[in-house]
């Protein structure tokens, strides 16, 4: 794919404080955008300075949320060179995303090389300090200008960068999470497995309360029998139940996580056992009443592996592990992020340096 390059004349100002950079709030010099027209194919890849969009009031992306994102990250490494963690699985998922929602998929390839060609142009972006990394956020718009609910025939496909820290302001300490009884995120046979903008809307609501009761995320279940457990608003989850680690399977409903995916290669990898398959709400409190529920944590790109230290169902409250951070979670948080930040080989082939230090 040619890439039409336009250097920013500008450059702002990057963060001196990269303890202060919180999660998404910062952005680079420049971003990705490639637009695509029915029985045209996608056309004009370029490279343009960051900046607002000029979008038509009925662009099908307002009225009928036609979007699609993925979210992954550039690491630095001690040498200065800078890596990336899996890439064509998010190029993989954005592509099954975009037949869900029946928007134009992207060869797999091309969308790499727009993220490699992005992240390269604006690599003094990617922060140095511990902890920190430079989140990729790739997305699609379906961008008619008409209000008829139709499939779309005009798509923009766009890649933004944010050198970001912690997704929590806790950073890797205990999170406390509500499992929500009322609102559901998604059923089988609607978009639960894609990443749909309209997936975090529907979320927000049920966010937005368990906020205000002091939570830092809900946990869903099923739409159907509100029984099974699903996955948190930006992570998937796993419990370590009597020494074995059990995360719900992969069912149509939730994210295919590539985390959640790595995390269960380095398990079975280490020789602990690892199950996949459908884990109810009583399972989970049963266990923790008698004490074998051991550890959980919640694992995402943006989370990285998050520790949960309290649960909460109902009028009922579960502590986990004393509220401490376990020890096999405090193991694969630092087995992924030596792998992802170089410190550690990586036995998996999952990463690759992009610029040499
Ligand atoms: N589940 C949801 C709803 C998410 O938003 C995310 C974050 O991307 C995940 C799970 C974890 O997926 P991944 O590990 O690919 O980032
Ligand atoms: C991620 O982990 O990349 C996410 O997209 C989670 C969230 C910020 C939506």
């Amino acid at each position: 794919m040619e890439i039409r390059i336009e250097k920013n004349p500008n450059p702002a100002q990057k963060p001196t404080d990269e303890s202060k950079l919180g999660f998404g709030r910062v952005f680079t010099d420049h971003m990705f955008v490639m637009d695509w027209y029915k029985g045209k194919g996608w056309e004009d890849a370029r490279i343009i300075p960051f900046g607002n969009l000029s979008v038509h009031p009925a662009s099908t992306v307002f009225h009928y949320a036609v979007e699609i994102f993925e979210g992954l990250k550039a690491y630095r490494a001690a040498d200065g060179s800078i890596r990336l963690f899996r890439p064509i699985e998010n190029a993989r998922r954005l592509n099954n995303s975009a037949i869900r929602m029946a928007m134009p998929t992207i060869p797999e390839e091309d969308i790499v090389q727009a993220i490699e060609t992005l992240v390269t142009i604006d690599k003094d972006w990617v922060p140095h300090e511990d902890g920190t990394s430079l989140y990729i956020r790739p997305f699609m718009m379906g961008d008619d200008e008409h209000l008829g609910v139709h499939g779309i025939s005009h798509a923009r496909f766009m890649i933004i960068l944010s050198p970001s820290g912690a997704y929590y302001p806790e950073g890797m300490a205990p999170v406390k999470i509500m499992i929500e009884d009322e609102d559901v995120r998604a059923v089988r046979g609607g978009t639960g497995f894609t990443k749909c903008g309209g997936n975090y809307a529907a979320s927000l609501r049920a966010g937005d309360r368990a906020e205000e009761k002091g939570f830092t995320q809900v946990l869903w279940l099923d739409g159907v029998e509100r029984k099974y457990i699903e996955e948190v608003g930006a992570m998937n989850i796993m419990f370590k139940i009597n020494g074995k680690v059990v995360t719900p399977e992969l069912n149509g409903s939730i994210l295919p996580g590539i985390t959640r995916k790595s995390i269960l290669e380095l398990l079975r990898k280490n020789g602990i056992e690892a199950e996949e398959r459908k884990i109810s709400i009583d399972e989970v409190m049963e266990c923790a009443e008698n004490g074998s529920l051991e550890e959980v944590w919640g694992c995402g790109t943006a989370a990285v592996v998050s520790p949960v230290g309290w649960l909460a169902f109902e009028d009922k409250m579960f502590c986990i592990n004393n509220g401490e951070i376990g020890e096999l979670t405090q193991k694969l948080y630092d087995e992924l992020t030596a792998i992802q930040w170089g410190k550690k080989e990586d036995p998996f082939g999952w990463t690759y340096t992009l610029v040499e230090g």
